[in-house]
């Protein structure tokens, strides 16, 4: 019997459309996944392929009520005895961002994939087609459970928590930190480096569908605490910055997060810079503050929103919770 994949399709690259090979714009999200999977029936896949449009977006666009959405939908595809594996069709703009919150929130039990593309589905070159044959090989493997959510983009496989795009074009945008790929794949072929890694298949945290605010200041020479004091409001629970090198900022921009955190407010320590760890400072513990450690801006975001959805404002429990692997 061939593996039964459920797809479920929120739009993105992967189904966008230009309308010429030559065209310099597209739209985004153009394609419905039962023309999609029409498309894809031609490839050969050792795979029974069903279909649900979750949404039709540009993944700009992508936000708690399409994740409530996805997340259901997934959740009921992990209890469908017919689903052997699950693929997430997304706009590669945020496609880091939902594959880690998904990571965070679901049980490792069955394969989750989320796949995207960089080129529109009409274009000279389109690696969608590729991708999604790449994703079905790894939703189709026993070997993708307890690894929790994976991202196959470019014939690499990388974890939700390392994967991050680095590139505005071109197919080999997405890398991973600090784990770089977790496997290699082609439509035939797969190779997995070292065991899966979940020890627990529960999920790590409930899912929330009204995440808190939590604000990303973006550090820069010349940025000052009053810019801070306009960008974080009264509906704000908890600050990221998106640090300088290390994860520094300005001096007065220090002193605006640490009265800020005395009254209550997390503030976690990431970097603008494309990689690098962001570790624990001694004055992180005077200040308040929690290093960001390996995750970027928009995932330290993330994190942030669901801890503080439990109801963890604590910066030690905080870290604790960065510093996991
Ligand atoms: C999007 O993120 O929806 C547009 C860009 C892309 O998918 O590459």
């Amino acid at each position: 019997m061939s593996t039964r994949i459920t797809v479920l399709a929120t739009g993105g690259t992967i189904a966008g459309i230009a309308g010429s090979a030559i065209a310099k714009d597209y739209r985004a999200g153009e394609i419905g996944i039962d023309d999609y999977l029409d498309r894809v029936g031609g490839l050969g896949l050792e795979a029974e392929l069903s279909g649900k449009q979750i949404a039709n977006i540009d993944s700009a666009d992508m936000g708690q009520g399409t994740w409530n959405a996805l997340h259901d939908a997934i959740l009921a595809a992990m209890d469908d005895a017919e689903c052997d594996g699950i693929i997430v069709t997304h706009g590669t703009d945020t496609l880091e961002e939902t594959a880690f919150l998904l990571d965070l929130t679901l049980p490792a039990d069955k394969p989750v994939v989320v796949v995207g593309a960089m080129r529109p589905a009409d274009a000279v070159g389109y690696d969608g087609l590729r991708n999604f044959a790449n994703a079905v090989r790894v939703a189709g493997d026993p070997q993708a459970s307890g690894r929790g959510v994976l991202v196959v983009m470019g014939d690499r496989v990388f974890g939700a928590r390392d994967v991050r795009k680095v590139r505005t074009r071109g197919t080999d945008a997405f890398r991973g930190f600090p784990r770089e790929s977790v496997a290699l794949v082609t439509p035939a072929s797969l190779e997995w480096f070292g065991a899966p890694w979940r020890t627990d298949a529960h999920a790590a945290f409930a899912w929330c569908d009204d995440l808190p605010e939590v604000v990303i200041v973006y550090s820069h020479a010349g940025l000052t605490g009053d810019t801070v004091t306009r960008q974080v409001g009264a509906a704000t629970r908890g600050v990221v910055v998106a640090g300088l090198g290390e994860g520094n900022m300005p001096e007065t921009v220090r002193q605006e997060l640490v009265r800020r955190n005395r009254r209550g407010l997390p503030v976690v320590r990431a970097s603008r810079a494309d990689e690098g760890l962001v570790d624990r400072e001694p004055e992180d513990d005077a200040n308040g503050f929690v290093a960001g450690r390996a995750l970027n801006p928009q995932k330290a975001r993330i994190l942030l929103q669901l801890l503080l959805a439990g109801g963890i404002t604590d910066p030690a429990t905080i870290q604790r919770a960065f510093d996991g692997r």
